[in-house]
């Protein structure tokens, strides 16, 4: 049942960009590998060609010794090889049940097998801990459903080879728990998992071994437990890491309010929230998720219904709530669903930076020139990693996509800016960029809230959190009050 991978000198190319450059390695099975590398390093590309979502240019994927060249993913899940996506690959339109069979559908006499699939698809989804009807729309899903939904069609594939691209970057820690546990099952049951992260301390846990990618090209293969966390980093990046959160400066007592929110509700997840935050400041929003940090803030801005008693942003009464009348304010947002909320994914980069500076000005006439410089400024101020500038957003990395989506938010140099988990899929190098431009943004005399669910994030940048539980604002930690443990009390209300 057990199945050997084996990497042969693979190469690949997109147009005349080579992003992996003759890769080779070989797996026994029965084991967890960590797959390591910045954002851009190839990661996903060279699982998506193990998975049969993209050929190799060069080279080939061996099964048990024998080559094998998949025409796409329905071959490779078909051989065994299952494959969970960084950006989702769901039918919005179609059901779980629907998106968990799409392709391997149950028949009986040559007819669909609802009731069969719906039993499975319930099981599936009890074993991911999803408790919600298989007959729901993925589409009304949120991302950490969807993420799990992921998992539970992988599943109920019975891979033998299961490749999990970040799967945990949208879940709780109890639901991260229980994916561990499953992990445990499979590995035990003789299935390769291949895990690409960049939480080194989840890599540091469950892996057995890691390797790491480096512009394309293999740079290091070591057994988990010889390598410690600040050594994986290095080998990502090829050179020592510096620390990685900015000194904090004050904020002065008398900084003006440029956010004021008293007295919002949305319905179904956030009652009377109130708050404020000061030039100068980076407030966090903690709490696990679904309580309701993203949604407070999708209600704020007027993506969802919502009341509040009142708004002002740098002092103006803000009454009709939209991102419109938000971004001429002078407050921006980026939200933590990117793929549908934060880029156009079929845009190219340039036009995807400035389109929020032309949402805000509606300026008639665009300007390529103009466009392209703003673009390189971007690139160099935020690190974002592409050979070529003229590809749509949807071919840049994972990571690359957050640091332009990023980019774009800033565009119009706002006073309040809001980010709803900021650096999530992004490398620790990019992590340590983006860190460091919070802080000066911060400096600079802007407002920032960042809404995380990595705590040490939270701990390392903020001067304040408020910790929020089902809906409510429940706790408010000044700087100096900021850990782990209390936070974490908190935000599950054992305090
Ligand atoms: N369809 C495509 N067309 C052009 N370039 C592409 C395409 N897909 C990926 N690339 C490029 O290939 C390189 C590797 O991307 P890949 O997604 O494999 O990185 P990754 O290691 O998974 O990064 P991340 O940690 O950000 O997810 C990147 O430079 C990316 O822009
Ligand atoms: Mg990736």
């Amino acid at each position: 049942m057990s199945l050997t991978v084996g990497f042969k000198d693979v190469s690949k190319r997109f147009g005349p960009v080579q992003v992996l450059h003759g890769v080779s390695f070989e797996l026994a099975p029965g084991r967890v590998i960590g797959v390591l590398g910045e954002n851009g390093a190839g990661k996903s590309t060279l699982m998506k060609i193990l998975a049969g979502y993209e050929a190799a240019s060069e080279g080939v994927v061996e099964l048990d010794g024998q080559a094998v060249r998949f025409k796409g993913p329905r071959e490779a899940e078909t051989a065994g090889v299952v494959m969970i996506h960084q950006e989702f690959n769901l039918a919005d339109d179609l059901s779980i049940a629907q998106n968990i069979f799409l392709g391997h559908e149950r028949k009986r006499f040559g007819l669909l097998d609802d009731e069969r699939m719906a039993a499975e698809a319930g099981a599936a989804l009890r074993q991911v801990g999803l408790d919600c009807s298989p007959t729901r729309r993925v589409g009304d899903l949120i991302v950490a459903e969807k993420q799990l939904v992921e998992i539970a069609r992988a599943l109920s594939r019975r891979a033998r080879v299961l490749v999990m691209d970040e799967p945990t970057a949208t879940l709780t820690p109890s639901e991260t728990e229980r994916l561990f546990a499953l992990i445990a099952q499979l590995k035990a049951a003789g299935s390769t998992i291949l895990y690409i992260s960049h939480k080194l301390d989840e890599v540091e846990r469950i892996t057995d071994e890691v390797v790491v990618l480096r512009d394309g090209r293999l740079v290091a293969r070591r057994p988990t437990g010889s390598v410690t966390r600040q050594q994986m980093a290095s080998l990502m990046v090829g050179r020592e890491l510096a620390d990685l959160f900015p000194p904090r400066h004050a904020v002065a007592a008398d900084a003006p309010v440029l956010l004021d929110v008293e007295g919002l509700a949305v319905p179904g997840w956030c009652h009377d929230a109130s708050f404020q935050v000061r030039a100068g400041e980076i407030l966090g929003f903690a709490g696990l998720v679904g309580a309701g940090r993203t949604e407070l803030f999708e209600g704020l801005l007027g993506l969802r219904p919502s009341s509040a008693k009142s708004a002002r942003v740098a002092g103006q009464a803000w009454t009709r709530r939209n991102p419109r009348s938000a971004a001429r304010l002078g407050l921006t947002y980026l939200s933590e669903d990117r793929k549908t909320r934060g880029l156009h994914l079929r845009m190219g980069l340039a036009q995807n930076l400035t389109l929020m500076a032309l949402e805000r000005y509606a300026r008639p006439l665009l300007e390529p020139r103009r466009e392209q410089a703003a673009l390189a400024a971007a690139t160099t101020a935020f690190g974002i990693r592409t050979q070529d500038a003229d590809v749509p957003a949807s071919a840049l990395s994972g990571g690359n996509q957050q640091k332009l989506a990023l980019a774009r938010v800033l565009q119009p140099d706002p006073k309040v800016v809001v980010l709803d988990e900021p650096t999530r899929g992004v490398d620790v190098g990019a992590k340590r960029d983006i860190y460091f431009l919070i802080q000066r943004l911060a400096s600079e005399g802007r407002a920032v809230i960042v809404v995380s669910s990595e705590l040490l994030e939270l701990i390392g940048l903020c001067h304040r959190v408020l910790v929020m539980r089902q809906g409510r604002l429940v706790a408010e930690l000044p700087q100096d009050q900021l850990s782990e443990e209390l936070l974490i009390a908190h935000a599950t209300g054992t305090h």
